[in-house]
């Protein structure tokens, strides 16, 4: 399950899971881009680019430094609910798909994109219309309305935009099929990471539970071998799925869901 000789751009890459897959993609024989808002520590990556992925602007510079050749994209750059939902839903949505798109076309044929979603966007077949609406919604300006529209406040922001992403990627599961390019997504329960702490402030008592049911935390070293074994060759047939890494918490979640915990 080799990554080696690939060019693989990273977003997130300066710190927690984005770090961390960037550090093991390199360690795999791969050409690490990072592409962040903060640069990376020394050796995390090949090249740093520079981006802000709430701005159109800086993601259309960003994509032209990406360049061509590329045979990966990470797309693990995030903003937890404590940061507004316009700036949560731009980052984590609007401007990871803006940054995806723009930057297909430098894609090698057999190529692999991977988005990080999360636990917290397994309710997404309850969300169908604010969904439709916001997968439909390209101006960057509009967010704050739509969320008026669909009553989406600031702790519900993050869960709404894992819940885009994932059902964004499922649909486009055989978008660039002719070109062998797929797109997964991975979906973590708590990673110990820098905005662990505000997703615990905002979840609150909800929070308190899941840490109380698991064992413990994830760290960004579980969930990184999974995101670079689906930008290699050997995940080749998966496409449009959405793969929990997450202690078992999704599962935990299902069947109390369902009554058949
Ligand atoms: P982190 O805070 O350690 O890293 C996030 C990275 O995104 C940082 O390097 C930051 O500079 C970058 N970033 C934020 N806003 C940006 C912007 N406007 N433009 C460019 N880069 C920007 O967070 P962590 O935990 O590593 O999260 C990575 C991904 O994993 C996120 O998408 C998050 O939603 C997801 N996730 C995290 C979980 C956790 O408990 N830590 C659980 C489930 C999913």
């Amino acid at each position: 399950m080799s990554v080696k000789g690939k060019t693989i751009v990273v977003t997130g890459a300066a710190s927690g899971i984005g770090a961390q897959t960037a550090r093991v993609l390199m360690a795999g024989g791969a050409t690490v881009v990072a592409v962040d808002r903060n640069e990376p520590a020394a050796g995390t990556a090949a090249r740093y680019i520079k981006v802000d992925l709430s701005e159109p602007v800086s993601i259309r510079k960003a994509v032209q430094a990406v360049g061509k050749g590329i045979d990966g994209l990470c797309n693990i750059a995030g903003l937890p609910p404590t940061q507004g939902r316009v700036h949560v839903l731009k980052v984590n949505f609007l401007g990871l798909r803006e940054f995806t798109e723009a930057v297909l076309p430098n894609f090698n044929p057999g190529a692999s994109i991977v988005n990080l979603a999360s636990l917290a966007g397994i309710g997404w077949p309850e969300s169908s219309a604010a969904i439709r609406a916001l997968i439909a919604l390209r101006d960057f300006d509009a967010v704050g309305a739509l969320c008026d529209s669909h009553h989406v406040d600031d702790a519900r922001s993050y869960f709404f935009s894992k819940e885009a992403l994932i059902v964004w990627t499922m649909q486009n599961r055989w978008s660039w099929r002719e070109r062998g390019i797929r797109m997964n997504l991975v979906s973590p329960g708590p990673v110990q990471t820098p905005i662990l702490q505000d997703f615990l402030k905002t979840l609150g008592a909800r929070a308190e539970e899941d840490m109380r049911v698991m064992d413990r935390p994830g760290t960004p070293q579980d969930i990184a071998p999974l995101v670079a074994f689906l930008c290699s060759d050997g995940s080749a047939w998966i496409r449009g799925t959405n793969i929990a890494c997450d202690g078992g918490m999704g599962s935990h979640v299902l069947l109390n869901m369902t009554g058949l915990a």
